[in-house]
């Protein structure tokens, strides 16, 4: 599968990420797709030698999951979640053999029992974590680290200056953060942040699970 992009079929994404965003600002979170440095960036901080899956939130236009192929990991690894149709669609479109899955990144457990994909390595995400109110913020974050295996990492970029994660979400999920870059040449600048448990092994059974739990019981 080519991950060139063609700069007609690119301009037309370009063009339909604005219509988006018109529609809904706060869901989309940008006004353009990320740049080529900043989803090179994000997959840098993958692990190419663990085995595992990488799950891409937020695909958008799917610039971080042509810069996955790009770097060579497998096709079959990746699974992207988008919850907006047309996103959805762009992207099945223009990967046709990548699993494409349309849901809410709330869901991320019961999106992946479901399509029977086990062991996480990575899960990479492009979502307006800093325009998502703060419950649905951590509720997502958790699902995120409760899929993830033992060794395995959330990544997320930010276009502000701190942590697209609250200290707050940090504190009650038990994870430690840390900035890994800057990407100065993105439109606009951005950073791109790794998140782990503090406690190495807490998997599904840690704390991030528990408030997984608490949130689910609660809207149940
Ligand atoms: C900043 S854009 C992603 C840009 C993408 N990296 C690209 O290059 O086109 C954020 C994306 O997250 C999606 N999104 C927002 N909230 C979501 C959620 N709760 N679950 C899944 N996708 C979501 C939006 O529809 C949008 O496609």
């Amino acid at each position: 599968m080519s991950t060139k992009t063609r700069p007609a079929a690119s301009l037309r994404r370009n063009i339909s990420f604005l219509g988006r965003w018109l529609r809904n600002p706060k869901a989309v979170g940008a006004v353009v797709p990320s740049g080529k440095s900043l989803a090179a960036a994000m997959v840098a901080e993958v692990d190419r030698d663990a085995e595992g899956a990488i799950i891409e939130l937020g695909g958008g236009t799917g610039n971080i999951t042509a810069a996955l192929l790009h770097a060579g990991f497998p096709i079959d690894d990746i699974t992207v979640i988008e919850r907006d149709p047309a996103f959805h669609r762009v992207i099945a479109q223009r990967f046709p053999e990548v699993r494409v899955l349309q849901g809410d990144a709330v869901d991320l457990r019961r999106l992946l029992r479901d399509a029977g994909i086990g062991k996480v390595k990575a899960v990479v995400s492009s979502l307006p974590l800093l325009s998502i109110p703060d419950r649905i913020c951590l509720q997502i974050v958790a699902e995120a680290m409760a899929v993830l295996d033992e060794n395995g990492v959330f990544i997320q970029f930010t276009y502000g200056p701190a942590s697209p994660v609250s200290r707050s979400i940090l504190t009650r999920l038990g994870l430690h953060g840390r900035r890994a870059s800057w990407v100065m040449d993105n439109i606009p600048p951005a950073a791109v942040w790794r998140y782990r448990p503090h406690h190495a092994a807490a998997g599904i059974g840690g704390p991030e699970a528990e408030v997984v739990e608490t949130l689910h019981k609660r809207s149940a």
